[in-house]
């Protein structure tokens, strides 16, 4: 699908669709809109005045002009009231009018650069929201259908975005580029969540991973089972050693020629492509939702896959520590004590408790990179969703500063996230009579413990934060710019958060 901009007036639009947006108790038509009203007798005007078309949030509303206007569909968007107005009503709007477009089986859809304009917002975050929201609300995963992948009859060939001044057209064109590559990151990452357990491999992920790194110029290494051991990541092999499917510890490395001493940030994304649970094993309820516990891992491929297709100017490194958690006669046991690549002991309470053990040996190999900060990902606890709901990302980390960042990034781009504390006294709780440290504290507080957890295996002095994304990553409603299912959480946070950062 292309996405083209011309400086056309939007009346004199010829694609199949053109959509505007429209306000609750809208007091008058903006100079656009009311230039299209004009054009096509009024008709916008009066079945808002009819109250037919209320513009409430999601609400759309099909006209078919007569005569005046060069396209035979206009389509009304409701924008919701003002006051209530956020870049994630207009991202709805946008997959609303893409959705809509699609779903008619059309091949055109135009926009006015001015869609959704009001005070507050500046043309660059509204386009890119407009733009962001298109393409994440066309989504479909079809892979398994066996109608073939299709696509979703999508037959959209080009969307438009008309009529701003030379240098409105140039902030447009700019936020097309990087809409591109970013919502190719979020789809990366959604396919690689849907994929199921057996396809979605350890092994997979790697290849995934180094051919991106060929397409893109990213640097990747994958270390194996026996180069894990090398390093004596007893932690991450603990998981592994249940399963027979291979274990992979993948690597990639954005390094931006020519620049120096630019700030290094590792991204860490939990990779368990299937967690049973081990020996710990979860009731079977709803177990299949667990291929999506590799997220973490996949928003951390997503952004370093649109990092280096923008070209950001940090050096930026990804690890994604991957295998399954399964149960078996060589599988971890409740009361083994296994020893991490720090040195640091655990004492196994539940095999359940994977994530943390194959992060923490994730944390220790950041070290080598002397990184200015390391942001964690993962889908890790089930009290983050008893805690903060579907809505939110709980952040939790060593340097406020850092977290202040995520905070910010999150507001911005819609990936919410909200800050838990990691006082001393929640690491009291993951204290072990016979080893350094337990893998579990407890029901009461099994977020923040798992992120206190976390924190004994970050280098020295070095930034860190973790977001645990259980509650996120997957949504079981459908909303226009996240379809239901795997929802590429953290990938347009984290590429905001690279963009803005000031070291
Ligand atoms: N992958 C799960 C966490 C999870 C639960 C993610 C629900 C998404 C939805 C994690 O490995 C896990 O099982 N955590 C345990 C920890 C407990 C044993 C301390 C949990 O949350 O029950
Ligand atoms: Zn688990
Ligand atoms: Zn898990």
């Amino acid at each position: 699908m292309k996405i083209s901009i011309n400086d056309e007036h939007i009346a004199e639009c010829r694609d199949e669709l053109l959509a505007v947006g429209l306000f609750q108790d809208q007091k008058r038509l903006s100079d656009d809109v009311a230039a299209v009203d004009k054009a096509c007798g009024g008709m916008i005007k009066k079945v808002v005045s009819r109250g037919d078309f209320k513009a409430k949030p999601n609400q759309t509303f099909l006209l078919y002009p007569q005569a005046g206007l060069k396209t035979s569909r206009l389509l009304l968007v409701g924008l919701g009231k003002k006051e209530e107005y956020s870049l994630d009503r207009l991202r709805e709007a946008g997959a609303g009018a893409a959705r809509f477009t699609r779903d008619m089986g059309l091949a055109s859809l135009c926009l006015p650069v001015s869609f959704g304009h009001s005070r507050g917002f500046g043309l660059q975050e509204r386009v890119r929201a407009i733009l962001e929201g298109m393409g994440m609300g066309l989504y479909v995963f079809r892979e398994y259908k066996s109608s073939g992948n299709d696509n979703g009859n999508n037959h959209i060939k080009r969307i438009t975005m008309a009529g701003g001044s030379p240098a409105d057209m140039k902030v447009v064109r700019a936020e097309i580029k990087r809409a591109e590559c970013v919502v190719q990151g979020v789809c990366l990452a959604r396919d690689l969540v849907s994929h199921p357990g057996n396809s979605a491999t350890p092994r997979y992920l790697a290849s995934v991973a180094r051919s991106m790194a060929k397409k893109y110029g990213l640097a990747c290494k994958v270390l194996d089972e026996k180069q894990a051991e090398k390093l004596g990541m007893g932690s991450f092999l603990s998981v592994a050693q249940g399963t027979d499917e291979p274990a992979r510890f993948i690597v990639l490395e954005h390094r931006p020629r020519l620049k120096k001493n630019v700030p290094t940030v590792v991204l860490i994304g939990k990779a368990i492509t299937f967690d049973s649970g081990g020996i710990s094993l979860k009731p079977a309820a709803n177990m299949e939702e667990m291929k999506y516990d590799m997220s973490g891992g996949a928003a951390v491929l997503g952004a370093m896959q649109t990092c280096a297709r923008m070209r950001l100017p940090l050096h930026v490194v990804g690890l994604v520590p991957s295998t399954e958690n399964l149960p078996s006669g060589h599988a971890l046991k409740p009361g083994d004590v296994v020893t991490a690549m720090s040195g640091k002991t655990i004492e196994i309470i539940s095999t359940d408790a994977e994530g943390r053990l194959v992060l923490a040996d994730a944390l220790s190999y950041s070290r080598r990179y002397k990184p200015d900060a390391i942001v964690d990902l993962a889908t890790l606890t089930g009290a983050c969703v008893i805690a903060l709901g579907n809505d939110a990302t709980a952040v939790m980390g060593n340097d406020q500063a850092l977290v202040d960042k995520l905070c910010t990034a999150g507001e911005a781009t819609g990936d919410r996230v909200w800050q838990l504390p990691l006082w001393d006294c929640y690491g009291e709780l993951i204290k072990s009579d016979i080893a350094d440290l337990k893998n579990v504290g407890g029901r009461p507080a099994g977020t923040i413990t798992a992120g206190c957890f976390l924190r004994e295996f970050v280098p020295e002095n070095t930034a860190w934060a973790h977001m645990d994304i259980a509650g996120t990553a997957w949504s079981k409603k459908n909303r226009p710019h996240v379809p239901k299912g795997a929802t590429g959480v953290g990938v347009r946070l984290l590429i905001h958060m690279l963009e803005k950062w000031q070291s």
